[in-house]
């Protein structure tokens, strides 16, 4: 058992709320969230309960891809406000007891960065494209680029600027990679991590955390071709060029100085799609602190993979110092997943595969049964919420927001769909982008172009008129009518809705599980192979008790164990038996 949580330790068990700042809420009418919307629905998020949001990047941007290309680090793009409107904000947050987290983006910059234009000014050999990854071309006049790797993007990884040298990409060509080994930006980024630490921010995610280290002169860059591709971000041996390499870990030692600088400690969270066994090393408290474990992300709805998403969660974090782990079960780039339970639940390995065609073709090739998606998400998040350490929730999941597969494609912004070569065999991101519903009642009309589609309101995203009275701009993804039924305010009455779950179970964890200090400790229930089962101490009316939360996998009902039962995600059958995709929170009889 561990011990209390002290001021310094909050993050250790969490509920972190991440919001997408284009896509959550709308003040001045152009179609675009900004700051000042985060202030406005501060309310909305305290009652939730969660203890801190975490911004995805709201950074001068260009938007080649949704804010992760930052054009300038140490300010807010002007189109979602001021510097005077983020201090606003963490006020706000601070006021109503929630921490506030931003996401720095080290792998890569915009090319709009300050940085990369004087490097294409400087040329070849400069101290200024010293601090990108520039290289000689293959070919006779080095026309062809030094290797055959394509982006994550699709597309080549290499672009050729007008002096005739190539620069590496991971992503968008408008986000060409930094030199990690290059002192600039060392310096860069940890005035980066003071400027928001003196702004009062509380926390970093660590964008693309296990790709910020290369080698791309060990050997030459052609012999890496083949076996080392951008796409194989495994590293079991320490030989990936560019992923997951042991000299990342170096970065991290130096910023976690810069972190302790200040009381508390500034905490930061890395996302790193490494191997579950090489976590740890990320999360140790002398680095980042934590690190995301998506192994919930990834898994199917079923019993197997479900149990050994929490297990490996749950040894990865043992095998830190310190940390805890974390649990994610959607985000801006992956379906949400109250669709993807709702999809045909085929092998792990093919299941990718088919959230991607199922989007491709508009959400045309299989069938999305909601009803069932919404059922399992309500039995997902109980079974999550009762873990130990922190969780991850993504703007909309708290209101069963479904993916919406049939944006038209000349409206979309991912560059997985629009900006590459790939655009026939990817639809990308934008499907759990959309801009959120607040009021029902707000609701547009069918769009001229698609009677899917609103047009002429917006749910309350945006305000009826901006400040000149003007009408608003429409947002900046289409919202599909059915939004309607998932508007926050009409789920705030409803005892029956996503919402009212979210904030029951949020309400529940905190009082009986949160309050106890301990993050760590979990006993297995062993209630049959379909069934996940598990207890942790807890505190009830002032009291030690035992909590348990139990999910049914199985076909048949099952008797729960002995106790009172405080929370399920779906009705009991008549004799008391909890039904298949469900969930219970139980205190047991001791
Ligand atoms: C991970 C972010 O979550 C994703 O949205 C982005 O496209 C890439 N990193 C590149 O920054």
């Amino acid at each position: 058992m561990t011990a209390n949580n002290t001021h310094d330790d909050w993050w250790k068990q969490a509920v972190v709320y991440q919001i997408y700042p284009r896509s959550f809420k709308d003040v001045n009418g152009d179609g675009l969230g900004d700051i000042a919307g985060i202030t406005e629905k501060m309310n909305y998020l305290k009652t939730l309960g969660v203890d801190a949001i975490w911004l995805s990047p709201f950074y001068p941007s260009e938007l080649a891809d949704g804010g992760y290309d930052v054009i300038d680090y140490r300010n807010v793009d002007p189109r979602l406000g001021t510097m005077n409107d983020f201090d606003a904000m963490v006020a706000a947050a601070h006021g109503s007891g929630i921490k506030v987290i931003v996401d720095i983006v080290p792998n890569h910059t915009s090319d709009k960065h300050r940085f990369f234009q004087e490097a294409l000014k400087a040329g070849r050999g400069s101290a200024a494209r010293d601090r990108y990854i520039f290289r000689e071309g293959r070919g006779k006049n080095g026309e062809l680029p030094p290797n055959d790797w394509q982006s994550l993007f699709g597309g080549p990884a290499w672009e050729r600027v007008d002096d005739g040298q190539w620069y590496f990409h991971i992503f968008a060509k408008e986000q060409p990679d930094v030199n990690w080994k290059n002192p600039d930006i060392h310096e860069e980024f940890k005035e980066t991590f003071r400027f928001w630490s003196d702004h009062g921010v509380d926390g970093f995610r660590i964008d693309v955390a296990h790709g910020l280290a290369k080698d791309f002169d060990s050997e030459s860059l052609e012999q890496l071709g083949a076996e080392f591709s951008v796409q194989n971000q495994e590293n079991r041996d320490g030989r990936s060029p560019m992923w997951d390499r042991p000299e990342v870990h170096d970065i991290y030692k130096e910023w976690r100085q810069v972190f302790n600088e200040y009381n508390p400690p500034r905490f930061a969270v890395g996302e790193a799609w490494v191997i579950p066994e090489h976590q740890y090393l990320y999360a140790s408290t002398d680095e980042l602190g934590q690190v995301f474990n998506f192994e919930f992300a990834k898994s199917n709805w079923n019993v197997d993979d479900m149990r050994k998403a929490i297990v490996e969660g749950l040894d990865a974090a043992a095998r830190t110092n310190g940390s805890t782990s974390t649990w994610v079960m959607s985000n801006h780039d992956i379906p949400r997943n109250a669709t993807r339970y709702g999809l045909p639940q085929v092998p792990s390995h093919e299941k990718h595969q088919v959230a991607k065609d199922w989007l491709l073709r508009d959400g045309k090739t299989y069938f999305e049964d909601r009803k069932l998606g919404t059922r399992r998400a309500r039995a997902a998040v109980l079974m999550e919420m009762g873990l130990p350490g922190s969780v991850y929730i993504y703007q909309g999941e708290e209101l069963g927001l479904f993916e919406v597969p049939d944006i038209p494609w000349n409206r979309l912004e991912d560059p997985n769909a629009s900006r590459t070569k790939q655009a026939a065999s990817d639809k990308g991101r934008d499907g759990c982008r959309v801009p959120l519903p607040w009021v029902a009642d707000d609701e547009p009309k069918p769009a001229s172009w698609d009677k899917n589609f609103g047009e002429g309101a917006s749910f309350g995203f945006s305000p009826a008129s901006k400040a000149d009275g003007t009408p608003s701009e429409a947002p900046h993804l289409p919202q599909p009518l059915w939004f309607k039924d998932f508007a926050a305010d009409k789920e705030a009455d409803d005892p029956t809705s996503m919402l009212t779950l979210y904030r029951s179970v949020l309400k529940n964890r905190a009082e009986l599980l949160t309050a106890t200090g301990d993050y760590d400790s979990l006993d297995w229930l062993d209630m049959g192979d379909d069934v996940i089962a598990y207890t942790r101490p807890a505190i009830y009316q002032g009291s030690a008790s035992t909590f348990a939360s139990v999910t049914n996998f199985g076909a048949a009902p099952i008797a729960l164990p002995k106790g009172r039962v405080l929370l399920t995600s779906a009705e009991l059958a008549e004799d008391g038996g909890l039904p298949q995709d469900a969930s219970a929170w139980l205190l047991l009889d001791e």
